[in-house]
């Protein structure tokens, strides 16, 4: 009984942060390229996870946690699907939605309430994507968060997860702890403190590091939540793991698209106390793991078809000698779509039959597939 209190004590001085501090607020005028928004395009993920063409007519996104920014760009990603955006704090959903429809985009659902409890208030609802970024470490019975998102994915589905590393957030932990330990409660005095610190100070450097240090906002989730866990990789495993759920492909700086490879890359970077980013990944139901071997096996013996990413279509520049470079947010830098590029993506406007593309052409496109500017379905 005191630990369920105690739980929903830290629920609801999280709640109450985010009422507080709306996160993130960027002004409601800023609006994003279509093209940066490519990663978050479900078709594209779909047929990377299981190649397979998703219809548009059933396509559903899930937000869990989607703060006041996250729903407007993954509606203009996903501008034919039925996107739920689910939050804590009904004033970053306000946010949200107001962002969202004052960017004309009409394909959002918002609903207040836990993640835990989802399936209360969603019924019978199943999703292709959940996006939870930067949400589970601020939950504490996240095993119950990771159980409510398994029984919320469809077969095939996947999620995508933002947790802090233990290592990376070293410094901004120990500031916090500190805060709490002065009592310090308001982003005025952290101000201060800043102001009279000497330059090259740790606390210095941790602040000046984020970008997001710069917000009232920003400095509010770095030092003053309430409640914000970092995880090591095999704790992060292990959660996944008791949920059913089993990493996909990791997406965060460096990455390498090798999901075994990265996990003895983490592994080793953790223990010399050299991990410098933040666990980000794709993960999917564990007992979806034979149809996606399955496609994996496919792809090397069946004759697929390349198209491109719905995104990329529609950014692609008319004019093709004007450049255009997406944002990278695989972790790895794009490839460019330069006068060249342009060319060769143009092709793939209808989709082409792999048996039809020459060798040479082919290394090329391999780099388009793995920036997921192209995808690869079975016919
Ligand atoms: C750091 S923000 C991230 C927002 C957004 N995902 C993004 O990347 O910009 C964390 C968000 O998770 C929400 N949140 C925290 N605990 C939650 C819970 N148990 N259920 C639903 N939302 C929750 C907060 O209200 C907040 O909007």
């Amino acid at each position: 009984m005191a630990q369920i209190n105690s739980l929903l004590a830290i629920r609801q001085a999280v709640k109450t942060h985010y009422e507080t501090y709306v996160y993130p607020q960027f002004p409601l005028l800023s609006s994003v390229r279509r093209c940066d928004t490519y990663a978050l395009n479900l078709e594209s993920l779909w047929s990377r996870f299981n190649g397979e063409k998703l219809g548009s007519e059933e396509q559903r996104i899930l937000l869990a946690g989607c703060g006041s920014f996250s729903p407007y760009p993954t509606a203009v990603a996903n501008p034919n699907a039925k996107i739920t955006a689910l939050d804590l704090s009904s004033a970053n959903l306000q946010r949200a939605k107001f962002h969202t429809l004052l960017h004309f985009h009409f394909n959002v659902d918002f609903i207040t309430g836990d993640l835990g409890d989802a399936s209360v208030f969603l019924g019978k609802d199943r999703f292709h994507f959940i996006d939870c970024y930067g949400v589970l470490h601020h939950i504490p019975d996240v095993c119950s968060a990771l159980r409510s998102i398994h029984s919320l994915l469809k077969p095939g589905a996947f999620v995508r997860i933002m947790v802090y590393s233990h290592c990376a957030r070293k410094l901004v932990q120990s500031a916090a702890k500190a805060m709490r330990i002065l009592r310090i409660n308001n982003t005025n005095k952290i101000r201060d403190i800043y102001n009279n610190t000497t330059n090259g100070s740790r606390f210095r450097q941790c602040v000046d590091s984020s970008y997001e240090s710069r917000f009232d906002w920003g400095l509010a989730d770095l030092f003053l939540h309430p409640y914000a866990k970092a995880y090591r990789l095999d704790e992060l495993l292990s959660l996944l793991d008791k949920a059913h759920l089993e990493p996909l492909l990791f997406t965060h700086q460096e990455a390498s698209s090798d999901t075994q490879l990265e996990i003895k890359k983490l592994r080793t970077l953790e223990a010399n106390q050299l991990l410098s980013t933040h666990f980000i990944l794709f993960a999917g139901r564990t007992e979806d793991s034979e149809i996606r071997n399955k496609w994996q096996k496919d792809k090397t013996r069946v004759d697929t078809v390349i198209s491109l990413n719905p995104v990329i279509k529609k950014s692609l520049p008319l004019l093709p000698f004007m450049p255009l470079k997406p944002d990278q947010k695989l972790g790895f830098e794009n490839p460019p779509i330069d006068v060249k590029g342009n060319f060769l993506l143009s092709r793939f406007k209808h989709p082409v039959k792999k048996s039809t593309i020459d060798s040479i052409r082919w290394q090329a496109i391999q780099e388009y597939l793995r920036a997921l500017f192209l995808i690869e379905t079975i016919d």
